[in-house]
């Protein structure tokens, strides 16, 4: 049963009053809040665990590395990834998508390939493209949205062609909530010969992602985006393709002999994870995964899509009021703007009535192009979110039109 104000109390930071009034906090697509599970383990860990993991022979070393191999292993099930090995920690998405691009884009892209992106993407799936693109003298395609921020599968579809060396698509939008129909886009890149990344930063807290079934080659995720520690994250690759790529970063634990003539890489997934990682962040993401799977998932998405369609009714209704984003299928993200009333503007009232919403191009910018506004403001929901809070959200707009309109 998905009791919200059970869910709520799990959480120390909901329970304070911002400005005279309780939090309501709504900007989950930027970093979701932490349960209490997550935080005691991060404190257990350092108080009674702390120590530097795979090389260490000794009692501490020894229950910090069964711990962070734990934690591998459940975001290994949590994802349905074939094997452990599958399962890179890195610092978050954005060093997941780096790393494919400097690891896997230095082998397979040479000048004349193509890097096919979609007009939805945030600057994490976008930049390490043109890094590589200036590199290899490749080139940067990108497959239009409509107006309702949905791309145009047809355009996709013609895209692709025999020089497109990787489709690299947003699962979930963090500017406009929109979900992309990543299995048909998979097959089709599939069918041109391209390999697939996906940015699951924003889908791997809101819908069920299933490595398998996806047959996806590349997913990367961000921990702090599902309920987990800031900076760290997962790169999931194919066992195969993950073995074709050269090392990302050299040092420690990467490697299984070196000397100054030669070294010889570590197996998988260590040849990827160089030097000490986030220990703590990795049992803390393994505690964050417990608390995402023992709630449910698809509950989770029930309730949000439940606030999300309450917040698109008073929207629909709201004077002056333009949702920007409404695909046929979206998450629990509201991305608008307020006639006579910029955004940032909007952002400052309604924090000032207790509610944390984003504003400003959401590193998005080409899709704020798309739409024609530098910056929209947007409310974004996570399990924690509640109906009242929708509606504080709509009373702060309604005193931030009083005032400016
Ligand atoms: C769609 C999308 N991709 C990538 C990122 C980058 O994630 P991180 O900053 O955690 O690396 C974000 C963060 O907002 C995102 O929303």
């Amino acid at each position: 049963m998905f009791d919200v104000n059970k869910i709520r109390a799990e959480f120390p930071v909901l329970q304070q009053q911002v400005y005279g009034h309780p939090l309501a906090y709504l900007d989950n697509a930027a970093t979701t809040q932490k349960p209490q599970c997550v935080i005691d383990a991060l404190c257990h860990y350092y108080e009674r665990e702390n120590a530097n993991i795979h090389r260490g022979v000794h009692y501490l070393s020894e229950k910090a590395t069964a711990k962070y191999e734990d934690a591998r292993q459940k975001v290994r099930a949590f994802v349905n990834a074939r094997s452990e090995r599958e399962i890179v920690f890195v610092r978050g998405a954005t060093e997941a998508i780096n790393l494919v691009a400097a690891s896997w884009g230095r082998v397979n892209v040479r000048a004349g390939d193509e890097i096919l992106v979609t007009e939805l993407e945030h600057h994490s799936n976008i930049v390490p493209w043109q890094l590589l693109c200036e590199q290899t003298g490749a080139k940067l395609v990108v497959a239009p949205i409509n107006e309702r921020g949905e791309v145009v599968l047809g355009e996709f579809e013609r895209l692709l062609c025999s020089r497109t060396r990787l489709a690299a698509i947003s699962h979930l939008s963090n500017a406009l909530g929109t979900i992309n129909p990543v299995k048909r886009m998979i097959d089709l890149a599939h069918q041109a010969g391209a390999k697939v990344l996906l940015d699951g930063a924003q889908a791997a807290a809101h819908l069920g992602v299933d490595m398998q079934a996806l047959d996806v080659d590349f997913y990367a995720m961000s921990a702090h985006k599902m309920y987990g520690p800031t900076g760290i994250g997962v790169l999931y690759a194919k066992e195969n393709i993950l073995e074709s790529m050269p090392p990302y970063q050299g040092g420690g634990d990467m490697i299984s002999m070196v000397t100054f003539e030669k070294t010889r890489y570590n197996v998988l997934p260590y040849r990827f994870e160089a030097g000490t990682p986030n220990i703590a962040g990795v049992i803390g993401f393994g505690h964050a995964i417990d608390w995402l799977t023992s709630v449910g998932i698809e509950s989770i998405a029930a309730h949000e899509h439940a606030l999300l369609d309450a917040a698109t009714q008073q929207a629909n209704g709201f004077p002056g009021l333009r949702l920007i984003g409404t695909a046929a299928s979206k998450s629990g993200i509201l991305s608008f703007t307020l006639e006579g009333v910029h955004p940032h503007d909007l952002g400052t009232i309604l924090d000032r009535e207790g509610v944390a919403i984003r504003a400003g191009h959401h590193c998005a910018m080409p899709v704020m192009e798309h739409f024609g506004v530098p910056a929209t403001a947007r409310a974004s929901f996570a399990a924690y979110n509640t109906l009242e809070e929708v509606d504080a959200l709509f009373a702060g707009l309604e005193k931030a039109r009083n005032i400016f309109v």
